[in-house]
């Protein structure tokens, strides 16, 4: 059974007042049972502090991003095990934001997604087409470009413990959600992708959808076949809002 995995990313927000009113409101309105996992990426300054006041609630802590490296003179850089030591169990790799602003390529993506694994973090690979590229017909291309560079590094069976966002660039924070059947499509396109490669790795793997997720446009989202669950943006920053999407996640049958 893979269930459903509704995710935060928190982006650059947050403080250590908001912080504890969020996640106060996320613990305890969590939806019961154990077909949704829910999970809160904050910024790194906050990893410790936010795993502190998860305490042993179900809710899991997730980073924005990591290093591809163990340790050593990479200023500003945060190894996975620093991740792990301030209470992480997941690391998103490869957000659009980080592709496009700090430049990160798919291999640099790649190598993070290993460095993830390496020190037992679930790697978030997000991936995702511009509006041009969409509109020019090339989202499998672009989407089998940065997931080639991840199963050609990290071979198929790595994504036993991994996750996979498809994150439409046009649809992050412009509140132009894509409709569940263009998410349905790209998310197929992924999961037989790995069929290719792997049946079982295809059928277990989680695909999250991720691009202007809110409460009253998750359960179309979710109730496709192939995605199971959110990674949301600015929905994640008021509680209501989140739990919202995961009450939406929990109405749905698990499968
Ligand atoms: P929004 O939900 O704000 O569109 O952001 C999506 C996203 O980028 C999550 O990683």
């Amino acid at each position: 059974m893979r269930g459903y995995l509704v995710a935060g990313n928190w982006k650059m927000n947050g403080s250590n007042a908001a912080n504890r009113t969020l996640v106060q409101g996320i613990v305890a309105g969590a939806p019961a049972g154990e077909s949704v996992q829910l999970l809160v990426c904050p910024p790194f300054p906050y990893l410790a502090a936010v795993s502190e006041m998860l305490g042993d609630s179900a809710v899991a802590l997730g980073s924005q991003n990591i290093s591809a490296h163990d340790s050593g003179a990479f200023t500003g850089e945060t190894a996975g095990n620093m991740l792990r030591e301030s209470g992480c169990q997941y690391a998103i790799v490869g957000h659009s934001e980080r592709r496009a602003l700090m430049g990160e390529s798919s291999q640099n993506v790649a190598d993070k997604f290993q460095a993830a694994l390496k020190v037992g973090l679930k790697p978030i690979l997000c991936v995702g087409e511009t509006l041009e590229e969409r509109e020019s017909g090339q989202t499998d291309a672009v989407i089998d470009e940065q997931l080639n560079a991840v199963l050609d590094t990290a071979g198929v069976e790595s994504f036993v413990d991994a996750v996979i966002a498809y994150e439409p660039v046009w649809a992050i924070g412009t509140g132009m959600t894509a409709s569940p059947e263009q998410a349905q499509d790209v998310h197929r396109h992924i999961r037989a992708a790995l069929e290719a490669q792997s049946e079982s790795v295809a059928a277990n793997i989680k695909i999250l959808y991720g691009g202007s997720v809110k409460g009253d446009n998750a359960a179309g989202l979710f109730s496709k076949p192939d995605i199971d669950g959110g990674l949301i943006g600015g929905a994640s920053l008021k509680s209501d809002d989140f739990l919202a999407i995961a009450d939406a996640a929990a109405s749905l049958e698990s499968r």
